[in-house]
């Protein structure tokens, strides 16, 4: 076998091995490509626990890329048509954006506080200080058990979406 028959075999070699490699990284960037990311995975459906939640205390849980503010009310805090009944508490869901320029407000002396602007909304939800110009805005959800669905328009999402129209 003359020198230049092993040259040629081994630069055979070296691009068939080359091209396996390669190849096999080709097809993990097309499986990455294919595989949903993670925001649109995150971006369907989200099931909130209502059970664990403080009175008084709201939590944000993130849904289709929004902040969503979940409140179990305290007793004192007043009745309103956009309370959602589960059990024998009372919550208000709403998205976490401030409808005049969408800031996200925070949760300070039960009212939710807009730092843009100075906006203030009440335990409802409902706009009571500043530019903004409606209540936060509802999200759909829909009720499951001791849980709401957001991103699922249900008969409760339905009937608190027509009293605010009203
Ligand atoms: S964005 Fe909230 S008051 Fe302007």
């Amino acid at each position: 076998m003359s020198n230049e028959t092993n040259r040629r075999d081994f630069l055979g070699y070296t691009f068939a091995a080359v091209a396996a490699v390669g190849g096999a990284a080709s097809l993990v960037g097309m499986k990455q490509a294919w595989d949903p990311l993670p925001s649109v995975l995150a971006g369907g459906f989200t099931t909130v626990e209502l059970a664990g939640l403080k009175a008084g205390e709201p939590i944000t849980i993130m849904w289709r890329g929004k902040p969503i503010f979940v409140l179990k009310k305290t007793a004192d805090m007043e009745n309103s048509e956009r309370d959602l009944v589960v059990g024998s508490d009372r919550f208000i869901v709403a998205i976490g954006l401030c409808t005049h320029l969408g800031c996200i407000p925070a949760w300070k002396k039960n009212v939710w506080k807009c730092a843009c602007h100075g906006g203030e909304f009440d335990s409802n939800g409902k706009q009571t200080f500043g530019p903004p110009p409606r209540p936060l805005d509802l999200p759909p959800f829909s009720v499951k058990d001791s849980s709401i669905v957001l991103g699922e328009e249900g008969p409760e999402y339905k009937k608190i979406a027509a009293s605010m129209m009203a």
